[in-house]
């Protein structure tokens, strides 16, 4: 019998016998189907103007906005550890209708920029948050219609000098987050017109509407009213993020990611099957501040918490993964 039945008069009970490769820690490693190094893992950082020491989130627990030293200490962290970079963004002092902050070489994101590049070379690469929101004074990631409304092509623009902009800062590679029709495309055309063919684009492709971004707003003192659901997609729709990656790769997307990771781990799956450039996922604000808090109140295990939703996260197709772990689990994996 192949399964299930005895055989024999002495031996009873199934013979084909899964437990038998959990036997031991070493058999377990040895049949593991996924695994998790530092150097898939990026550190989201923030960076704030005027800062003198980092001051903490506090719906964030562990994570601060970081002052300009501190920054590049947590830069040089990020490459001592072997992670695979860090993804920037920026906090200025004021904010107004247009962003404009942005674009300002000497603003708080850029010069933060030249500084990690500064501190680590190309030791660890380098990313930055490539939108509006955190320096317009609506929040929203664009620019505005005279009635309030998001305007894609007004806010292509600002995308495309924004992206000259953080190339000229010295960044590896861009992360364009505000979900505009075609953002990829001008992105990658003012980069390659300006002499920066080698500056990557990971694109925020199928970047959904999600309650799980509330940490972050504080963490960037946003000031959004109301919502993004104009731009970002519904949560219904899976095929459609399916659709969002590949327009991304047509307009000249290296990376594609999917974003949040675990409430849409099914999209991550189909986008990874779909598509044959590296994937991400971005294990978001409130996806990390849920683990800390059940484990602030010793609900959970954190260490294994951690370990067990960034597998999950790799299991589910990402090749890399943003994570405000990056530089904890990096320690933990070595032991
Ligand atoms: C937009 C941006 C957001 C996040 C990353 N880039 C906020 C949003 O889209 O509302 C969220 C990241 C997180 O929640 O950890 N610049």
């Amino acid at each position: 019998p192949s399964s299930g039945e005895a055989r024999g008069d002495e031996v009873t009970g199934p013979v084909v016998r899964p437990r038998r490769l959990r036997t031991t820690p070493a058999l377990r490693r040895m049949v593991a189907e996924t695994s998790l190094e530092a150097r898939q893992l990026v550190l989201p950082l923030f960076v704030r103007e005027g800062l003198e020491e980092p001051r903490p989130i506090s719906s964030m627990p562990g994570v601060v906005q970081h002052s300009r030293s501190s920054l590049r200490a947590a830069v040089a962290e990020a490459a001592e550890l072997g992670l695979g970079g860090v993804m920037l963004f920026g906090i200025p002092e004021a904010k107004d209708a247009e962003g404009s902050g942005a674009l300002d070489p000497d603003g708080i994101l850029n010069v933060a920029i030249g500084d990690a590049v500064a501190e680590v070379g190309d030791a660890v690469t380098v990313m930055s948050d490539l939108c509006l929101d955190e320096f317009t004074d609506h929040g929203h990631c664009g620019v505005l219609t005279p009635d309030g409304r998001v305007d894609n092509d007004a806010t292509l623009a600002v995308y495309a000098e924004m992206a000259r902009v953080q190339a000229a800062a010295g960044v590896h590679m861009v992360g364009p987050s505000g979900m505009m029709d075609g953002q990829v495309a001008v992105i990658r055309a003012a980069l390659d017109t300006s002499g920066y063919q080698d500056v990557s684009i990971l694109a925020y492709s199928a970047k959904y509407a999600s309650a799980f971004y509330g940490p972050f707003r504080e963490a960037v003192d946003s000031s959004l009213q109301g919502d993004r659901r104009t731009y970002q997609q519904d949560s219904a729709n899976a095929v459609e993020g399916v659709r969002e990656a590949l327009l991304d790769i047509d307009q000249g997307a290296d990376i594609v990611m999917v974003k949040p990771a675990l409430a849409y781990l099914d999209v991550l799956r189909r986008v990874r099957d779909a598509v044959s450039v590296p994937v991400a996922a971005y294990n978001i604000s409130g996806e990390y501040s849920m683990v800390e808090a059940a484990a602030a109140r010793g609900w959970i295990d954190r260490e294994a918490a951690i370990l067990e939703t960034l597998g999950s996260i790799r299991r589910a197709g990402a090749d890399v993964i943003l994570t405000y772990w990056a530089a904890e689990a990096a320690r933990l994996l070595r032991g």
